[in-house]
């Protein structure tokens, strides 16, 4: 990596008090640059609680846009601004305004991939790591609309025992592994354990021996004595997982699992955006002043 890019960074972090957060999906050297690398619900929180003036936050829009929303005093960049999440754009304000007015009693749970204005309609958000445990805080008798994931969706379905109405939203990148691939992959290492990310179709979760959200699955590898890992996710893990296990193995099933989305943010944009303080992500305040109430619920979730 460019030495002279990387102590201008350096430079500007310093000048502008800014702090560096990477999502597990990001390009190696951006989780190089970071100083905190996390799961959607980890950057969430320390996003809230970093006493840094400046976020830089290098995942997807809404990462950046719940960031801002927690934290209005920051000053919070996406530096690249063409990083959204197709998921979370599959679901829409009209559409699930329809959806509360049809069930009026239900009790929306919207994952943390939707857009503030969906969050304005929602009682209680979830990630990936929380969402069965979010779930379980509802009382037993109210209807859920859990948006927009299905897949995460019915595995919570399953892990609850109870009936959700969900959105049909996906990601685009790990509802396209099928269960053959990982099928393939496993005969080609049988002792291998099988772990999967949520948003996977159901039936790669069927067969996982574990499904976890990007932290938990590293959690997962740091506490088995297993030397082999196929790995349900996004390509980005890997370099986390190589770096720290150095005496196990990774294998992605399939080539498709990357988001280009994740994959955006260049080191020239990190340069870019501390040096010109720009693109910033904010949403006005009413919109904030309702979205921010079911991201907090989800927080004081421990
Ligand atoms: P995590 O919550 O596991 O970090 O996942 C976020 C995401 O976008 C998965 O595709
Ligand atoms: Fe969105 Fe999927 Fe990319 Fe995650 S991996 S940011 S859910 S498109």
């Amino acid at each position: 990596m460019n030495n002279n890019i990387l102590n201008e960074i350096n430079d500007l972090k310093k000048k502008r008090n800014a702090v560096i957060l990477s999502h597990f999906y990001q390009r190696p050297e951006i989780q190089g640059i970071a100083d905190f690398i996390g799961d959607s619900l980890e950057l969430s929180r320390k996003a809230a609680d970093t006493k840094a003036d400046v976020v830089v936050f290098c995942g997807v829009h809404f990462m950046a846009e719940t960031a801002s929303i927690l934290s209005p005093d920051k000053i919070v960049l996406l530096p690249n601004i063409g990083a959204g999440c197709p998921m979370a754009e599959m679901a829409d304000y009209e559409g699930l305004k329809k959806l509360k007015e049809e069930h009026p009693e239900a009790c929306v749970v919207s994952y943390v991939n939707t857009t503030a204005d969906v969050k304005t309609l929602s009682d209680i958000c979830c990630t990936s790591a929380n969402a069965v445990k979010v779930v379980n805080t509802i009382p037993k008798d109210r209807e859920i609309i859990f948006v927009p994931d299905k897949n995460l969706g019915r595995y919570v379905e399953k892990m609850t025992g109870r009936k959700l109405i969900l959105w049909q939203g996906y990601c685009n990148t790990h509802n396209k592994l099928t269960v053959e691939e990982v099928l393939l992959t496993k005969e080609r290492y049988p002792n291998a354990k099988v772990i999967a990310h949520p948003e996977c179709r159901e039936e790669v979760l069927d067969i996982a021996d574990g499904v976890f959200s990007t932290s938990g699955m590293i959690k997962y590898v740091a506490s088995s004595a297993a030397k082999e890992f196929i790995i349900c996710t996004e390509d980005g893990i890997l370099h986390q997982l190589q770096r720290k296990y150095l005496d196990k193995k990774f294998i992605l099933p399939s080539n498709k699992l990357i988001c280009p989305n994740m994959k955006k943010t260049k080191i020239e944009d990190v340069l870019y955006s501390l040096a010109n303080m720009k693109p910033e992500v904010r949403v006005s305040d009413d919109v904030r002043e309702k979205a921010i109430i079911p991201i907090k619920r989800m927080l004081e979730i421990k």
